[in-house]
């Protein structure tokens, strides 16, 4: 890194209980490696209460925010660190809007459109910018974090 080349980049994917429970995993999967990230990180793991309060803590005031802590503890997530070049801002395109009715009429293509029912069910997350990146990644996968088994592990620091 630092020879002036272009940098890859990480974002924090989350398959969401309603596309773990839709079986939807292999075909997210399958459009994510077509797409040329790759998988450096994986987890699936049943979010406790406290977990989910502390990951959108942001949106803690919001009205939604007990309807959305009850859904993201309803059933395990799964949680992938994805690699490539721009891969934050390629991952929140592929997959669409919040609202998948609206990602449904606006971006048919999109993950979203494909598995989601609203704007809370809506099959997926993905980091907003480097920042969030860095701080959801830091989040599921910190080093010797009690409490959160790691999957698969490939290697790459800068
Ligand atoms: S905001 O208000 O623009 O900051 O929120 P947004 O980025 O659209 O959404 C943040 C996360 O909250 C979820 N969300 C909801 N959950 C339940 N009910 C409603 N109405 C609702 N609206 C938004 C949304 O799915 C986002 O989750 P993530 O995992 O970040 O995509």
């Amino acid at each position: 890194s630092g020879d002036g080349s272009i940098e890859k980049e990480k974002t924090l994917a989350m398959i969401k209980p309603d596309g773990l429970f839709g079986s939807y995993t292999n075909a997210i999967k399958e459009i994510i490696l077509d797409s040329g990230f790759s998988i450096c990180k994986e987890m699936t793991i049943h979010l406790d209460e406290d977990t989910v309060k502390s990951f959108y803590a942001v949106h803690s005031s919001k009205s939604f925010f007990p309807s959305l802590v009850n859904y993201m503890t309803s059933g395990p997530v799964l949680i992938m660190v994805l690699e490539k070049v721009n891969a934050v801002a390629d991952w929140r395109a592929m997959i669409g809007p919040t609202d998948a009715r609206k990602a449904k009429v606006t971006h048919p293509n999109s993950i979203r459109a494909m598995c989601g029912l609203d704007s809370q069910t809506n099959c997926v997350h993905g980091s907003d910018s480097s920042e969030s990146a860095a701080r959801e990644i830091s989040f599921f996968f910190k080093e010797a974090s009690s409490g959160i088994v790691e999957g698969t592990h490939a290697s790459e620091e800068e």
